[in-house]
């Protein structure tokens, strides 16, 4: 096909780092204090979706007026970054940063497409953050992952077309997100959404660099 990889777009939670715990945690206090049952397995329908729409599904179809939700969102991030300040670069995941250096050292470009509104707080804490050329994050677009705007914004910003770049996902709606904007994806992690072009890996600690380019080119 002779396409030519130029830049890597890692989603954050479930790939980078894995903040669902934290996530999970501060949902939990939330709906303990409001009454709503919230379990683990609920948790991993918020997987890669905006603070809205994961507030949606953790009331599985309860009503809510938007004041109240809005109330409801601040308080659970204040639960969330209060944890946040447990996060250090041991947090990275398994091979991440020799994955990062060695894209890096083959130039590269990269880039972060995050749902999260706390993705550079995240990125600064972890030492990384210096590291990637454009950070998208819960601020960047309006429409969030399924939608592919915020994988597209990032690509724009490195200068980079979909079909020269992967995007790296943990998600569903990443997956979904990345598909309809032409990037070639990588599956990490539990991901089984399948795709003729679809590289999947437990993590970045199983790839490498020149693997992922072999595959798409
Ligand atoms: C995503 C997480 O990265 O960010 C979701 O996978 C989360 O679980 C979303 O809801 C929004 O995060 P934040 O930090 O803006 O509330
Ligand atoms: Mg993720």
């Amino acid at each position: 096909m002779g396409n030519i990889i130029r830049a890597f777009i890692f989603d954050l939670d479930g790939v980078i780092t894995d903040t669902a715990e934290f996530h999970f945690l501060a949902w939990k206090q939330l709906a303990d204090e409001e009454g709503v049952s919230f379990t683990r397995e609920d948790n991993e329908q918020l997987r890669g979706v905006s603070r809205r729409e994961s507030l949606s599904r953790m009331l599985k179809g309860r009503p809510i007026d938007e004041p109240t939700a809005q109330v409801w969102m601040t308080r659970k991030n204040d639960y969330y970054v209060r944890y946040l300040d447990q996060v250090t670069p041991d947090d990275l995941l398994p091979g991440v940063g020799a994955f990062l250096q060695s894209a890096r050292a083959a130039g590269i470009k990269l880039g972060i497409g995050s749902a999260s509104k706390n993705a550079k707080n995240v990125l600064q804490r972890l030492g990384v953050i210096d590291l990637f050329g454009v950070i998208g994050d819960g601020y960047s677009v309006v429409n969030s992952k399924p939608a592919p705007d915020l994988f597209i914004w990032v690509a724009g910003g490195l200068q980079t077309p979909p079909n020269e770049a992967v995007v790296f996902e943990d998600a569903e709606a990443g997956i979904d997100a990345a598909l309809k904007g032409g990037f070639w994806t990588v599956g990490v992690g539990q991901s089984n959404v399948q795709a003729a072009h679809l590289l999947s890996a437990d993590g970045l600690a199983t790839l490498t660099v020149e693997a992922v380019q072999q595959r798409f080119a």
